[in-house]
């Protein structure tokens, strides 16, 4: 498995940016030695993933970070060879409690570093430890932190540790923790990750990926799966993907998709299926000032 190397995107101050990675939303922390999580992320190291995509919301930050000190202790792995990322939370938008978020995440993961720091949401809600604050109508309880004043703030941290500036926007947060790096998505040169590659729908009426005549057949003719053809899709377009799976089978498929190449024809093929539709769509901020997503059909 893995005969190949997976590509990276170059992004100062790191090894690279892995092009795959493996997703660790919707798989919530389970203690013992039925820990998905954990498995997984071991699962994937032994199968060449580099790149692990974490969250503080996703509250499994912690097996994570176990997953990755047993294949470093076993020898499987230097920490140097992973690309870890974490996210600042929507009910830390206010500038004074960026860095606590962060320590929460590295004391976790327990990993020395975070390689990537994104802001997860450009959206805030109430700050406090509560990850969905909720009113007593349903909604969402929000902030208004401008999330330019996120951004500030993160960069304050840049300023606390200050990398030798041949390595880019890296930073050092404590001399001893080691190193942080932020980076907004599709900065620049368009670093771009999707998430949810393989999510089938929003709704019981939108397209199965998985019953797509057109995918169906590509696939028959590579030999491969409709996943794989679908992350293959993205990966042409040098598109970081981030599939997750705690399945080991899949986890496996999921990363062996560097062996076959779709032609310009079957590009346009996959291209046609486009409904300009997203799929993922954070109803609970749909009324925040900046949602983002105002162009959802
Ligand atoms: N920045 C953000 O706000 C944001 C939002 C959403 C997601 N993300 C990131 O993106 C990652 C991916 O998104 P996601 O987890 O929602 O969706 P996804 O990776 O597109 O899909 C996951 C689902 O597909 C199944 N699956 C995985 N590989 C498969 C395969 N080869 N064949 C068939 N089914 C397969 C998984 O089931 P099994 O586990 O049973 O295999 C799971 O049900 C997340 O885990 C997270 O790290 C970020």
């Amino acid at each position: 498995m893995a005969a190949r190397k997976v590509p990276v995107i170059p992004l100062p101050g790191t090894n690279g940016y892995p092009m795959i990675g493996l997703g660790t939303f919707t798989i919530f922390e389970r203690r013992g030695s039925n820990d998905e999580v954990k498995e997984a992320v071991k699962c994937a190291i032994d199968c060449g993933y580099r790149s692990l995509d974490c969250a503080l919301v996703y509250q499994n930050e912690s097996s994570v970070g176990q997953a990755v000190a047993d294949k470093i202790r076993d020898g499987v792995v230097k920490r140097e060879d992973l690309f870890i990322t974490t996210k600042l939370w929507d009910t830390h938008h206010n500038p004074a409690n960026i860095r606590e978020n962060c320590m929460k995440s590295l004391n976790s993961l327990k990993c020395g570093y975070i390689d990537l720091y994104l802001i997860h949401w450009p959206f805030g809600f109430e700050d406090g430890d509560e990850y969905f604050p909720m009113g007593d109508d349903g909604k969402a309880r929000f902030s208004d932190h401008d999330y330019v004043g996120v951004w500030k703030g993160m960069e304050k941290l840049v300023d606390e540790g200050l990398q030798p500036t041949d390595r880019g926007p890296s930073l050092l947060l404590e001399q001893k923790t080691g190193r942080f790096l932020y980076c907004q998505r599709n900065h620049g040169d368009g670093l771009r990750a999707a998430w949810e590659p393989e999510q089938n729908r929003a709704g019981d009426k939108d397209p199965v990926v998985f019953d797509e005549p057109i995918l169906k057949e590509i696939a028959e003719r590579k030999k491969k799966s409709i996943a794989q053809v679908c992350l293959r899709f993205l990966l042409q377009r040098n598109i970081v993907v981030i599939p997750k799976s705690v399945n080991p089978q899949r986890i496996k498929e999921n990363i062996d998709i560097l062996d076959f190449e779709l032609s310009d024809e079957e590009m346009k093929a996959i291209w046609s299926l486009d409904s300009g539709k997203r799929f993922y769509i954070e109803p609970i901020a749909k009324t925040h000032k900046y949602y983002p997503f105002e162009d959802v059909k």
